[in-house]
């Protein structure tokens, strides 16, 4: 056997949220009439009709969203996070956290590569909603190779098992596989998007984007 060592890679966690411990299908709700509303979206970088919050949380026209009981669940979800991080000390390690926005997509939608750099440490993808074909969040290779590696040693790019982890470095992109009241923690510095939605599904896609950092 090998023993096998990922050097410069990003560490994805995923964690399940209990859909019973929160108000799921009143926020559902709230965040499906908004989308029936019309466009939101304030943001130039994602230059779909991706429907989202950010920046627009005080526009009168969509209701409002309470995520009083989300976040009482999110607290311990992110203090046992923070406490099985690897510190060169022991101790209290102070922490914060915000949820940022949430985002609606249907078919066509999609959300440009971005990071959550400069004031974060690490970003949050929860899964509120996945209809049938809706994948998860798309991460791109930023090793200076990511693109060009492939085109120079095509037949090991073809031949490995691209849905394995462990290959991602060989690819442009890599999208982890994902089911609904799952959310994944990475670091800020990961450059991610979503995937054009190819295919009208039964559900809408919706998610909930949070930031996590050590204070
Ligand atoms: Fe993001």
């Amino acid at each position: 056997m090998f023993q096998t060592d990922i050097l410069f890679g990003l560490p994805i966690y995923k964690t399940k949220i209990d859909p019973d411990t929160y108000d799921k299908e009143k926020l559902l709700s709230i965040m499906k009439k908004n989308y029936s509303l019309g466009p939101r979206n304030n943001f130039d970088e994602y230059n779909s009709n991706v429907h989202m919050s950010f920046a627009d949380e005080k526009n009168k026209k969509f209701k409002s969203v309470n995520y009083t009981k989300l976040k009482k669940v999110y607290d311990n979800v992110f203090d046992n996070f923070i406490k099985n991080l690897k510190f060169n000390y022991d101790g209290a390690v102070n922490w914060t956290y915000d949820i940022l926005n949430y985002t609606v997509s249907n078919k066509d939608d999609y959300m440009n590569y971005h990071n959550h750099l400069p004031k974060d440490d690490f970003a949050c993808v929860h899964y509120l909603q996945l209809g049938k074909g809706h994948i998860g969040t798309k991460f791109k290779n930023t090793h200076t190779f990511g693109n060009y590696f492939k085109l120079i040693r095509s037949k090991l790019c073809n031949s490995m098992n691209n849905m394995n982890k462990i290959n991602s470095y060989i690819y442009e992109d890599f999208t982890l596989d994902v089911e609904e009241d799952d959310m994944i923690i990475f670091p800020s510095v990961a450059e991610h998007g979503i995937k054009k939605v190819d295919k009208l599904s039964d559900k809408l896609r919706i998610t909930i984007a949070s930031n996590l950092r050590l204070v």
